[in-house]
């Protein structure tokens, strides 16, 4: 909800009409050849398209290269892209391990400037991928740094100041798995692709020659996960996993299944919880991770069920809550329920899980008491005519907002405006959701988090260690992390001190 460009509500709002007044029907998202389903099963419907798993890197040595490319994802003219490794949209997912000092290599072949970060991590700033680490196009940046992580669904995506939301929409990002001796020794799914399912959940709107809008818009008009539009898959008659991240502008997702069945979240953004948490709803702000196992061994082979968001009727300043269908805030989407991945049930695997561990790791939790100190950071702005901001400061490249001290323990107090709702992300640490004035925070994000949700007119504190990693030149970032309110200037930074 950024609310500028009146001008560009109306260009947007004449492109729909243009676009979308005389020729909809769902059949436009379905690709003219080639990637319809041809599955046999009673339930699989050809309006579906196979959910892209994307391909994996596994080891210490990880090559990136960022290019442009191009996607079939409607009827007619192909979609221009970004993909990192020859992919058509999005990138590998990394697998690494806890403990491993890794080498990235990322070469950027596109035409402009771009950087890579890996959201989550804890590392040097330096290392970081945040906007002072610029890759210039044909260059290779190579950080390298210890996994110090633990076992989670992390990820990595372009932040260059200003052009965040554009490399993104082209799809520009990736997930990453970080795995440890504790996640190991529990009995979960962990297949990939089989039993453990990786969902990028976002989407997209597009102008009448098929290529991505990405002039300022909040909300994309058709979902799509890991990069398909009306995805299915098949999955096995077991307990199975997702690793889902909302790699949206704006929009949160109220995810459930649509026989309302409980699931269970066992990993917020830093890790596994202390113990699976159930759940019939768990709610995704932008940039939040969540892995979740759902027990589909009582359901029969060859019937379906759908994951959905069921985002109708969530309260004003949750994105994609407003009722416009079109225009700077509007989308066919939204406060709607739609479905984000349409499951076919198929047998069991050899080595099925089919029960959930009681208990999955011991967390020691910071405390509002353990805070040695505390600092306020207000979302200010964003009435008619400005951007958002902290503070009233818009981000300024070699402006320093806060200054930590190495190993100090700090509660961070987030207070909102009464205008929208946000995504708020810290670099460099996981923190330990303290307190939300709207009421108690949600056992499903009781875990460590980088990212939370911040709502209309609430105060929400966190505290973090900030340990390990000081320098007096490089800092970390602070920011809404919705690409568009990123790169209008709702971002800081932050040194970490000797
Ligand atoms: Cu996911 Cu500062 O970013
Ligand atoms: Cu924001």
């Amino acid at each position: 909800m950024l609310k500028k460009a009146f001008l560009l509500v109306i260009s947007v709002s004449l492109n729909f009409v243009f676009l979308y007044g005389c020729n909809k029907s769902t059949n436009d998202l379905t690709p003219s050849s080639g990637t319809a389903t041809t599955s046999t099963t009673t339930t699989t419907s050809s309006t579906y398209n196979d959910l892209w798993i994307p391909p994996t890197i596994t080891g210490k040595t990880f090559d990136l290269t960022l290019a442009k490319s191009s996607k079939q994802l409607r009827t007619g003219a192909k979609t221009a892209t970004y993909g990192y490794n020859g992919t058509e949209f999005w990138g590998p997912t990394l697998i690494m391990n806890k403990g491993d000092f890794v080498q990235m290599n990322v070469t950027n072949n596109l035409s402009e400037t771009t950087t890579t970060h890996w959201h989550g991590f804890h590392i040097p700033a330096i290392m970081d991928g945040g906007p002072h680490q610029m890759i210039e196009p044909n260059t290779t940046w190579k950080p390298s740094f210890e996994i110090k992580n633990n076992a989670g669904t992390y990820w990595y995506h372009p932040h260059l100041h200003e052009k965040t939301f554009q490399q993104l929409t082209y799809g520009a990002g990736g997930l990453i798995i970080i795995k440890d001796p504790i996640e190991s020794a529990l009995a979960l799914p962990r297949t990939y692709g089989t039993d453990d399912i990786p969902l990028v959940l976002t989407s997209r709107r597009y102008n009448s020659d098929n290529s991505f809008t990405t002039t300022e818009h909040a909300y994309g008009d058709y979902a799509m996960s890991n990069g398909t539009h009306n995805a299915q898959i098949s999955l096995p008659k077991q307990f199975v996993r997702f690793r889902i991240l909302n790699a949206e502008t704006e929009r949160a997702y109220n995810l459930g299944f649509s026989d309302n069945r409980s699931f269970y979240v066992i990993t917020n953004d830093g890790g596994l919880l202390d113990a699976p948490v159930e759940v019939t709803r768990v709610k995704l702000a932008v940039g939040e991770r969540a892995e979740i196992l759902v027990d589909l061994s009582k359901d029969a082979v060859s019937t379906s069920l759908d994951m959905k968001a069921y985002n109708a009727n969530q309260e004003f300043g949750f994105g994609g809550s407003e009722p416009q269908t079109n225009g700077q805030f509007g989308s066919l989407l939204n406060n709607k329920d739609f479905t984000v991945l349409h499951i076919n049930v198929k047998a069991a695997t050899v080595n099925a899980i089919t029960s959930l561990p009681a208990k999955l790791t011991t967390n020691i939790y910071w405390k509002e008491s353990d805070a040695t100190s505390t600092r306020t950071i207000r979302i200010t702005g964003g009435q008619a005519g400005s951007a958002f901001t902290f503070d009233n400061n818009t981000y300024g490249f070699t402006t320093i907002n806060q200054t930590v001290k190495l190993n100090a323990v700090e509660k961070w107090t987030i207070v909102n405006n009464n205008i929208f709702g946000h995504s708020f992300h810290i670099h460099d640490i996981q923190f330990k959701i303290v307190s939300r004035s709207s009421g108690a925070i949600a056992n499903y994000e009781s875990g460590w988090k980088d990212t939370f949700y911040i709502r209309t007119g609430e105060t929400v504190s966190v505290v973090a260690k900030y340990d390990d990693f000081a320098s007096s030149t490089n800092p970390f970032m602070y920011h809404c992390h919705f690409p568009n309110h990123e790169d209008a200037g709702l971002m800081g930074q932050f040194l970490v001190i000797q």
